[in-house]
């Protein structure tokens, strides 16, 4: 027996009349002839050709569709359209039954939304195939980017008592038993009794370890999961999200915009050059879908042509006051057509006013700069103007906001004035505050949801179908 081959490269050999072993998953049977055979090496099934003359009956009714299969046979030029090789079965082993009355993923279209209540299965279809392998090559450009700048990757913790963007939307962390929590005299929870004698929870972001690294190392990135109860049921937010955070020592907004924009091309190139069929397959499954959207909300572009537009072009950088300027002269906003009118400058941008600028102002990545100090997080940079801070978000078509960054607040007394204007507990965080004290310097860095990258890249439109097991609202399950 020839030790097994996977699809990927059987597809690509340039020998044939030679003996292979083929393993994988029956995607389907047809004409108890022609078993089409997959192992996500590749999205393109290999053509197994079945002696059914010559075949035990009770062999060929276990060749369902799921079922998993070891074929040996003989590879050879295929006879047949629409593939250049296929392997002529001498020996099928039956490696797992699936019975085809229960097997839920059948040869034919299903909805994501049924996909999803079978995420455990949905692996095995061809979109989430091509999905799960265009994530692998992001991660890994990720990595490959940073490293090859002289970046290192420092493992933040996922347990952390601080909230690092302010925002309350931790989930508490403890081993409690639920039932019997200790409580102190005056009837509060007890929290020294707790696993880490105080209240914790897991993280929000890895930056303020991060910056920690940075004032060292002086460029590091973290890669990890972070976790928000913000209860937005959308498909642009999961409770349990990836985020690559680098933080930069000596940088200021202008070299990271710069950082941010290399990387997120570097990636995506990545991608189109690794993973040129998966691409290409969900180009056309993109393109499927426009068809049964109106004619005016389709998009102008290709997933293709998107994604290779992101790479030639230049990111839009303008400051939130102009931004909000443009929006208030748009006509949507005269019009009444935002479901929240831009009146004045000082509100945060929803994700309508976001994709305006994207898609139908600037029709590229944008990126937005020096936002209102009141929306936004206690470590950024103060400007000179007492009102704005040295934030920067990129906004990406069909997404929003991809990445969300700033220099940040090197100045002791500035950044512990905020921390008391906005209630942050300056205590808490002094190990934080420390940095700022021992040879404080100008640092700047950002986070990029990895989802949101991955949404962009494979042209999905909800963010629960590029992650394998979703956690949002109301839904833990696998
Ligand atoms: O803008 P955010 O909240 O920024 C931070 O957390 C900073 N500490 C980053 C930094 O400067 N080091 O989040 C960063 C990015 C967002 O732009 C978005 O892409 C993604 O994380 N993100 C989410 N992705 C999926 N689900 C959610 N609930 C997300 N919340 C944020
Ligand atoms: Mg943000």
């Amino acid at each position: 027996m020839s030790q097994r081959t996977k699809i990927k490269a059987l597809l690509q050999s340039q020998q044939t009349e030679i003996d292979v072993t083929v393993k994988g998953w029956v995607r389907a049977f047809r004409s108890n002839r022609f078993i089409a055979l997959n192992d996500g090496s590749t999205n393109n099934n290999i053509q197994i050709v079945v002696d059914f003359e010559n075949t035990d009956p009770a062999l060929l009714k276990r060749i369902t569709v799921g079922a998993a299969l070891s074929v040996e046979g003989k590879l050879i030029a295929s006879l047949g359209k629409g593939q250049t090789v296929e392997v002529v079965a001498t020996e099928i082993e039956i490696l797992g039954d699936s019975d085809p009355e229960k097997y839920p993923i059948q040869p034919k279209k299903h909805s994501l939304e049924f996909l999803r209540e079978h995420a455990h299965l949905r692996f095995r279809t061809s979109t989430f195939g091509a999905i799960f392998r265009v994530r692998n090559s992001l991660a890994f450009a990720v990595h490959q980017f940073f490293q090859e700048r002289g970046f290192v990757y420092l493992h933040t913790p996922i347990i952390t008592a601080s909230d690092a963007e302010g925002a309350g939307e931790t989930f508490h962390v403890t081993n409690f038993d639920l039932d019997n929590i200790p409580k102190t005299d005056t009837g509060e929870i007890d929290f020294k009794e707790d696993f880490f004698g105080r209240p914790t929870n897991l993280t929000v972001s890895g930056q303020l370890e991060g910056e920690l690294g940075a004032m060292a190392l002086s460029d590091i990135y973290t890669f990890g999961p972070t976790f928000r109860a913000e209860n937005s049921n959308t498909t642009r937010h999961l409770a349990e999200f990836w985020m690559i955070e680098p933080e930069v020592a000596f940088n200021d907004l202008v070299d990271n915009m710069d950082l941010a924009e290399d990387m997120l091309k570097y990636v995506i190139k990545y991608a189109l050059d690794k993973n040129a069929d998966d691409i290409e397959f969900l180009t056309q499954r993109l393109t499927e879908e426009e068809k049964t959207k109106p004619q005016n909300e389709r998009s102008e572009m290709t997933l293709l042509e998107k994604l290779q537009f992101c790479l030639n072009n230049d990111f839009e950088r303008l400051t939130y006051t102009e931004a909000i300027d443009i929006l208030k002269e748009s006509t949507p906003n005269k019009k009444k057509k935002f479901v929240y009118p831009i009146e004045g400058w000082g509100t945060d941008l929803q994700s309508e006013h976001e994709r305006y600028l994207v898609e139908k102002h600037f029709k590229k990545p944008v990126i937005l700069t020096d936002y209102p100090k009141e929306i936004k997080a206690f470590y950024m940079r103060q400007n000179d103007d007492g009102t704005t801070v040295r934030a920067m978000d990129i906004l990406f078509p069909g997404i929003g906001e991809i990445v969300g960054g700033s220099q940040r607040e090197e100045r002791l007394d500035k950044l512990e004035q905020r921390m008391n204007e906005m209630g942050i507990p300056t205590e808490e965080l002094w190990w934080y505050l420390d940095t700022r004290r021992f040879g404080s310097c100008p640092h700047a860095g950002f986070g990029l949801g990895f989802e949101r990258l991955v949404l962009f890249v494979t042209g999905m439109g909800n963010i629960r179908d590029v992650i394998p097991f979703p956690r949002f609202p109301k839904n833990a399950e696998f």
